[in-house]
């Protein structure tokens, strides 16, 4: 774990996401499903990421806007600097014999990495609209699909060894259809490294810190997080979008209002 101030190289549009770019500096990107945290302009706190792309020198993050950190993020121009702390957390288990990757909405954003790093093995992605899935030409050999048809439909019968990352409901439901699975889950954190307890979830029916036992679970050996405990304090999460999709904001809220946002920090 190492963090610098990293230099950004450019930003992408991709569908409703935007791909940073960012001198890595000395930065090693880790293994695929690890993350960094990223120092989000005006905010208090970092935001993980994930790493999407890593070539010589470069990181490429794919971000989704659904708050005031993210939003931040993908403003950020040419020549702007911003902290870059990691690799933390764990990543994917790469020593697998038939990888299939599978991926949801914003979910996606460590396959193109873990993809090069398996040599390029099938996909299955699924988004919530055409305009998102324009991301999904970021990962070779996918197959994608958009809801309402859901990437579990397109799961094979016998899936082989399976790393998935998306929204809890897509990872609920690849567990119990492949219960070896390797799972990259979310929680919000703040510090990314074990220090604050922010990002704790159950896991075998006992309270963990999310950013040091994971990202990455084994679906049938660890059990799976449940809701975190911010959530259960009373902190309303993404409703109907906890991980990997970009929430519509509910009627009654809007994201410029702050309601959303982590008390401003
Ligand atoms: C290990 C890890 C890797 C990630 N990789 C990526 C990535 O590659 N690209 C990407 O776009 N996003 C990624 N995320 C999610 C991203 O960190 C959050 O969307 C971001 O921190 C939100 O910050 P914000 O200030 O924009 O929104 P906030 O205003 O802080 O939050 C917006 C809404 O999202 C909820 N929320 C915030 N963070 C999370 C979370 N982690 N899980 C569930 N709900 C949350 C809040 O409760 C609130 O309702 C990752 C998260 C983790 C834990
Ligand atoms: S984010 Fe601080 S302990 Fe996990």
């Amino acid at each position: 774990m190492r963090r610098e101030r990293c230099s950004v190289t450019g930003t992408e549009q991709v569908g409703p996401y935007t791909l940073l770019r960012v001198d890595a500096g000395g930065l090693d990107a880790g293994v695929p499903g690890q993350f960094f945290m990223l120092e989000a302009p005006g905010r208090l706190l970092p935001r993980p990421m994930s790493v999407c792309l890593s070539t010589a020198g470069e990181f490429a993050f794919l971000i989704d806007p659904v708050g005031r950190g993210t939003r931040a993020l993908c403003a950020l121009e040419r020549g702007e600097e911003l902290h870059v702390l990691g690799p933390l957390g764990n990543g994917f288990e790469l020593d697998v014999e038939r990888p299939l990757l599978v991926g949801g909405g914003i979910g996606i954003a460590p396959l193109p990495f873990l993809s090069e790093r398996l040599g390029g093995p099938p996909a299955i992605l699924g988004f919530r609209t055409d305009w998102h899935a324009e991301a999904a030409a970021l990962v070779p050999r996918a197959e994608v699909c958009v809801e309402p048809v859901y990437v579990t439909e397109l799961l094979p019968d016998d899936p082989g060894n399976v790393l998935a990352c998306g929204p809890e409901p897509m990872l609920a439901a690849l567990r119990v259809r492949v219960p070896d699975a390797q799972l990259a889950w979310e929680a919000p954190m703040a510090c990314g490294y074990g220090a604050c307890y922010g990002c704790a979830v159950e896991i075998d029916g006992e309270l963990r810190r999310l950013c040091v036992e994971g990202p990455v679970l084994h679906g049938g050996t660890h059990g799976s997080p449940m809701i975190p405990l911010l959530h259960a304090q009373g902190v309303t999460g993404r409703t109907g979008a906890p991980a990997g999709q970009s929430p519509a904001p509910p009627a009654t809220l809007s994201a410029a209002s702050g309601v959303h946002d982590r008390n401003g920090v």
